[in-house]
């Protein structure tokens, strides 16, 4: 499943690159009994999850929640059979027969149906971003810790082969010294900007509206807010919440970096869906952690580039995008730059450059060889995410993305928005866990 391909480096070289194509693991073929699970938030993520877990024998769907009456069904369509369903998931939690939920709903409900959650004894996998707020995902942290709850953050890259693959190279050392990262994931479609459809049938009878505004302010029913609930702070977190926090999940899990940037700035602003919208089209983050710069952005109104993450080393430069890894090694041999001496008579450039020869005898190493790795088409991330979950709620043991990791990537997000609303640099308070600036 190799072949051999060329890039072209800095300086005009060129070298080979392996170009392999990843095998998928078997997912969740282990023996032991099948997790039964529940979900709540059967909307498009929600759908998603169905669609995925079905791939994933260690799981088996026994109920779904929904506050909107159609997507009871959709739940069924998507799970492909006969499920119990509820506008009310406390029934679900109620159920001795359930041993793990999956959160799916809008981002200011994950606090409140994680705690209920936790407290009814339940494992949790709940989507990203893990938190509304800073204080809501403190208190998600303390109450899975003090409940011993297995809990799983929904970033599904995090469980991906590719993602993994990255890592191993990351880890191995062969990029050097990385000081520097660069993010971004353009879109440029009324989907890509969160513009989703309003049923028809939308309204208060289908709709349990007071249950959606629970921990929001009291307003009219308003499906636009609704089935659009990205678009405003009360219930979304825009663009750090929305794809900020995927590539910051990745950064971690690459790096191994679990901590919160220490400061953050943002720029950007609401250029072209001016719809009522509270939050930016276009939107830029630099963040400070130890001895790393990560420069975050994502645009709505021009998807050129697409996804993909970065890794500038001192060594080489390694390049994830949706589907494809690759590591390109920097030409760093030693040589002799004349350009320095430009400046310089000529008997000291020829002086300059006998000495170099001197201290150089040898010729210079070979360059490392590039490679590249693709997942299969098709792949599932997803599926793995809930293999990872299903099978740590056998086994008891942490996944990668736990809450702490999840509650870290959430903060990134928070830190975005927070410097970009005040338009003043943002700064992790370790000390007392809150946002200064
Ligand atoms: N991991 C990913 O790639 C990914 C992709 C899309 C969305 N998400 C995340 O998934 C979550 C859901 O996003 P979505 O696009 O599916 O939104 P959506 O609006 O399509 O669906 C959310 C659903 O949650 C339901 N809901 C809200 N509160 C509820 C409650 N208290 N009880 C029962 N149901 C409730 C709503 O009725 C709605 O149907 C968000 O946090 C989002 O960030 C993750």
């Amino acid at each position: 499943m190799t072949r051999r391909e060329f890039v072209r480096l800095g300086a005009g070289a060129v070298a080979a690159v392996n170009a392999t194509l990843l095998a998928p693991a078997a997912l969740g073929a282990e023996s032991g009994p099948r997790i039964r699970f529940a979900i709540v938030g059967t909307g498009i993520r929600g759908c998603d999850l169905l669609r995925s877990a079905q791939k994933v024998p260690a799981g088996v769907c026994v109920g779904a929640a929904d506050l909107y009456e159609t997507r009871h069904q959709a739940a069924k369509e998507a799970w492909g059979g006969e499920i119990a369903t509820t506008r009310d998931y406390r029934t679900l939690l109620d159920r001795k027969d359930v041993d793990a939920v999956l959160v799916a709903t809008s981002d200011h409900l994950h606090r409140r149906v994680v705690l209920d959650a936790v407290a009814a004894g339940k494992d949790v996998y709940c989507e990203k971003p893990m938190s509304h707020n800073v204080a809501d995902g403190l208190a998600m942290v303390e109450a899975v810790q003090t409940g011993k709850r297995i809990f799983q953050a929904g970033s599904q890259r995090v469980s991906s082969i590719l993602y993994a693959k990255a890592r191993e190279i990351y880890q191995s050392g062969r990029l050097g010294d990385v000081h520097s990262i660069d993010a971004k994931w353009n879109r440029n479609s009324p989907g890509g900007a969160w513009i989703y459809p309003v049923p028809a049938d939308a309204s208060p009878q289908t709709v349990d509206w007071a249950s959606f505004l629970r921990d929001a302010p009291e307003r009219p029913f308003d499906p636009v807010r609704f089935f659009r609930w990205r678009l405003f702070r009360d219930y979304g977190s825009g663009l750090g919440g929305d794809l900020f926090v995927h590539l910051l999940s990745g950064i971690q899990f690459i790096t191994g970096i679990n901590s919160p940037a220490i400061r953050a700035y943002s720029s950007g602003g609401l250029y072209h869906y001016k719809d009522g919208r509270e939050f930016p089209d276009q939107l830029e983050t630099v963040y400070d952690y130890p001895e790393m710069q990560v420069h975050l952005h994502c645009n709505q109104n021009n998807n050129d580039g697409d996804e993909g993450i970065a890794f500038y080393g001192s060594k080489g430069t390694l390049l994830v995008t949706g589907k494809t890894v690759t590591f390109t090694p920097q030409d760093i041999a030693p040589r002799f730059e004349s350009y320095g001496w430009g400046g310089m008579t000529a008997a000291q450039r020829q002086q300059g450059a006998d000495q170099f020869r001197a201290a150089h005898p040898a010729p210079p190493p070979a360059l490392d060889e590039a490679e590249s790795y693709t997942v299969p088409q098709g792949y599932d991330d997803t599926a793995d995410h809930l293999a990872n979950f299903f099978r740590a709620v056998h086994s008891r043991e942490h996944v990668m993305e736990d809450e702490v990791f999840g509650n870290h990537a959430a903060i990134g997000c928070h830190l975005a928005n927070y410097s970009y609303f005040r338009r003043a640099v943002a700064t992790w308070d370790a000390a007392t866990k809150t946002i200064k600036g």
